[in-house]
């Protein structure tokens, strides 16, 4: 039997919307003294990768960008300064190079005619420095000119100001290493590094840094300090490193090879970012990584915030998304020695080979990792035969080191029902699932966990995170209906916990000047950072997860929703033109289409959307293409409009019931140009068949076609130039209204209650806390509340904040009401 008996007693009838639950309506069992399984200590934990400058620009406290002169353009990032500096006297050259894995170095020709030339670096969309604080600049240096060399390194506003500058001189003809320390004497998040040469002859560079001398731990060439206080502030249980797809990289020789990112600095060698171009939401051309932050780095920020180092290694496959490039089967060896050798770096004594490389580093205590990822979000047999061959060897070598294994992108596509038969005949440890999904996708998936095997692996939910628009949609937000969805959803995991042993929220940091993926955990800019309510989440999740599950008893017997939602347009590979827009209901107009004078009146995903005295069009014939609009609330409407196609091989789409938290129903007219197709779409990015009704039909270019929808409480029937062409009932999925997880934290002996109301409504609970005689009459309630659309921003990072008071509690039969969008934890004393 499993944990919750989620009993929806659900009544047939229609909701007054925004009506207030009574206590009657919904009751909540908990079973203080039946106890079931532990939670897993690692379920939250946090997932890491250099996407949206999370690493370099983000993370690492790196200012200067390109300091090495190693990106293919070799001045990217720094432009030339000094009046009379000339081409010829600033240029990036390679002969007799500091370092041989970075061999390109910065020469400075400096003439009596061209006094100072230099060069300015940019740092990551700017140079945060803060007035007052020490900045630690260092170079790579050799001069050939008749006396020493000698740099002048300043700090410089965007105004033109200095606000710091410094003197390096003595500069030899043999490289080596010079430092300079800058005081800035104000603050900016937008300076520029200024280097000039100020003696006749040539003055070479390499490695050129700049590090605000307080950084995590105070180390230097550190971590941002704000940006790892967040991590930590979330006490996850593990961090896994380094990402996502960068470990698979755009092909082979772009992955992320680990053995590249240790040891001296100098000797990392740079690789593009899987993230510059490719499948990215904003293409970054100045995107690399330079491997500051590294595998050591990894692991010693695992240790410093307490979780346990999750790494994921290539198992010799290209991102499936880009190349899809594979390494033979009889050429993995390289790749699984890496695994061994990983192993090694990590725990292995400090007289071993790898580990005196990690003692060489400053750690010569083993790092005691357990866990090792082989691939990332991979599919097919070819994943299955490389995974098996890792394992056999890591298994027989190192059964002490748990694996995780992949089950592809979604979260139930073909896919991934593939991947799981295979992965339990292989007898998996830890299977790594992902999804991306609308709101609505994570308040169904509640339960998603009840039933799965609890004898087969164990579940790594190591990706996921709700989004507002769309997978790859710049527009997601990260407001506070995603959080609590992911909270609903997160319920499930703790319940499940006896299976789903780990989780982890994805992607965690976001530059906002340098993203390519939305949403994300954590924003910061050049000097500043803030928590989304879905950080919020994350910590409420962590902070107060409790060591046994108390199964619970769940009963709402509030009637269901009505079936409602907004309109929407839609093309599938054509432009199209649509007007005439009109939504009645009992003969009323409710919605006029010319009244949209403005794309900012629509929500729209892809596509080149305009429109024009009535009319809106969709423009690039190539997109599939959607614009939402008008009132979620409105139901049993009739939606009549016009359209025509103006060019492209396939059609356009209606349509209707589209709900806060992503479900809609597409009528899609013209598919393969054969084909109208009535679609059921409950909020998940997966390609699983959404087809509820189809039927023949053509759609003839530059024909306007008269078309209607009529809703009538879940039944639908579309028409074509006033014939019938569907008529089906498509009940509205009937998604609970209230989440919840119980625990106890063994050490306090605290009852714990998380409590999730995503609806609009304030809801009364009846509490039975069964097998309790008595509770404290004080509990403490942690709550994080606000509207559905707010969100945290740089100038407000406090608008949706977890706020704590405490509340009366009766006895062990309480009422409370819940506040509309809002999770509650409520910690309760029971000794
Ligand atoms: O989190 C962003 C990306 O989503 C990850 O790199 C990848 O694993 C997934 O597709």
């Amino acid at each position: 039997m499993r944990m919750l008996a989620l009993a929806a007693l659900l009544a047939n009838g229609c909701l007054l919307s925004g009506s207030m639950a009574t206590a009657s309506d919904v009751t909540l069992k908990v079973a203080v003294q039946k106890p079931a399984h532990a939670i897993s200590p690692r379920l939250v934990g946090v997932f890491f990768e250099d996407i949206n400058f999370g690493a370099d620009g983000g993370l690492s406290a790196e200012l200067v960008k390109n300091g090495s002169f190693e990106f293919p353009r070799s001045l990217m990032g720094w432009s030339t300064v000094e009046p009379g500096a000339t081409k010829g006297d600033v240029r990036v050259t390679e002969k007799d190079p500091a370092f041989s894995a970075n061999p390109h170095y910065l020469r400075l020709a400096t003439t009596e005619s061209n006094r100072a030339p230099g060069v300015a670096n940019e740092g990551f969309r700017g140079i945060g420095v803060r007035a007052g604080e020490r900045y630690l600049f260092s170079t790579q240096a050799r001069a050939n000119g008749s006396t020493p060399g000698t740099l002048r390194v300043s700090l410089v506003a965007p105004d033109g100001k200095t606000l710091a500058t410094a003197k390096v001189t003595g500069i030899g003809p043999e490289w080596s290493e010079h430092a300079a320390v800058l005081t800035p004497s104000a603050t900016t998040a937008k300076a520029q590094l200024v280097l000039n040469a100020t003696v006749p002859g040539n003055l070479d560079l390499d490695l050129v840094s700049l590090c605000p001398e307080e950084t995590w731990k105070n180390r230097p060439h550190g971590l941002r300090n704000d940006l790892v206080q967040k991590l930590a502030d979330l006490k996850p249980a593990f961090l896994r490193f380094p990402g996502g797809c960068i470990v698979e990289g755009s092909q082979l020789d772009r992955r992320y090879q680990w053995k590249t990112t240790i040891g001296d600095r100098a000797e990392r060698k740079l690789i593009i970012n899987r993230w510059n171009y490719e499948f990215a939401h904003r293409p970054t051309p100045d995107y690399f990584q330079s491997f500051g932050l590294g595998f050591f780095e990894y692991f010693q920020l695992a240790e410093d915030i307490g979780a346990e180092p999750l790494p994921i290694l290539n198992c010799g496959m290209a991102c499936q998304f880009n190349s899809g490039e594979l390494v033979p089967l009889d050429e993995l060896g390289p790749y699984i020695q890496d695994a061994l050798d990983l192993i090694e770096f990590a725990n292995g004594p400090a007289t071993s080979p790898w580990g005196a490389k990690r003692a060489a580093m400053g750690h010569p205590e083993p790092f005691g990792m357990k866990l090792l990822g082989v691939g990332n979000e991979q599919w097919d047999q070819q994943y299955f035969d490389r995974y098996a061959l890792f394992a056999k060897v890591l298994k027989e070598r190192h059964p002490e080191i748990e694996l995780v294994s992949g089950a592809g992108p979604f979260p139930a596509d073909a896919h991934f029902k593939f991947a799981w038969p295979l992965l339990r005949a292989l007898k998996a440890d830890i299977v790594d699932e992902h999804c991306y999904a609308m709101p609505d996708w994570f308040l169904r998936s509640a339960t998603r966990y009840d039933d799965y095997d609890r004898d087969g692996p164990k579940v790594f939910m190591g990706e996921y995170a709700a989004q507002s628009i769309d997978i790859v949609s710049p527009d997601n937000r990260n407001n506070l209906r995603c959080a609590l969805a992911e909270a609903a959803f997160m319920t499930g995991l703790e319940r499940n916990s006896d299976v789903v042993v780990m989780s982890s929220y994805a992607p965690l940091f976001a530059h906002e000047e340098a993203w390519q993926w939305r949403p994300n955990l954590i924003w910061f800019d050049n000097l500043t950072t803030y928590a989304t309510p879905e950080y919020y989440v994350q910590q409420l999740f962590s902070l107060n997860r409790g060591d046994v599950v108390l199964p619970l008893e769940l009963n709402d017997s509030r009637p269901p929703r009505p079936a409602a939602g907004r309109i929407g347009l839609a093309t599938n590979g054509a432009s199209a033109e649509f007007a005439d827009l009109r939504v009645t209901r009992d003969g009323q107009t409710v919605f006029d289409g010319g009244m949209i004078a403005d794309l900012a009146e629509m929500t729209t995903f892809r596509g080149n959307w305009q429109t024009k005295n009535g009319v809106i069009r969709q423009a690039n014939e190539r997109d599939t293409a959607r614009a939402h609009f008008g009132d979620t609330k409105w139901q049993d409407y009739t939606l009549s409009l016009k359209a025509r196609k103006l060019a492209g091989r396939q059609g356009f789409g209606v349509i209707v019931r589209n709900s806060d938290g992503g479900s809609y129903i597409q009528w899609n007219l013209g598919n393969g140009n054969k084909q109208h197709t009535l679609e059921a779409h409950l909020a998940t990015h997966s390609v699983d068949d959404t087809t509820v009704a189809r039927a023949d039909g053509v759609l003839e270019t530059n024909r306007w076609y008269d078309l209607k929808v009529e809703l009538n409480g879940s039944h639908v029937r579309c028409y074509v130039d006033g014939k019938l062409v569907h008529d089906v009932d498509i009940p509205q999925p009937n998604l609970p209204r209230l989440f919840a997880a119980g625990s106890r934290e063994l050490g306090s002996g605290q009852l714990i209650l998380k409590i999730v109301n995503p609806t609009d409504e304030p809801t009364s609970v009846a509490f039975d806390l069964a097998g309790l005689e008595k509770v404290s009459p004080a509990a403490q309630a942690i709550v994080l509340a606000g509207g559905p659309e707010d969100e945290n921003s740089l100038d407000h990072p406090d608008k949706v904040v977890p706020r704590e008071s405490t509340v009366a509690i009766d006895g062990p039969q309480f009422e409370h009401t819940f506040a509309p969008n809002s999770m509650t934890v409520l910690r309760l004393d029971t000794n």
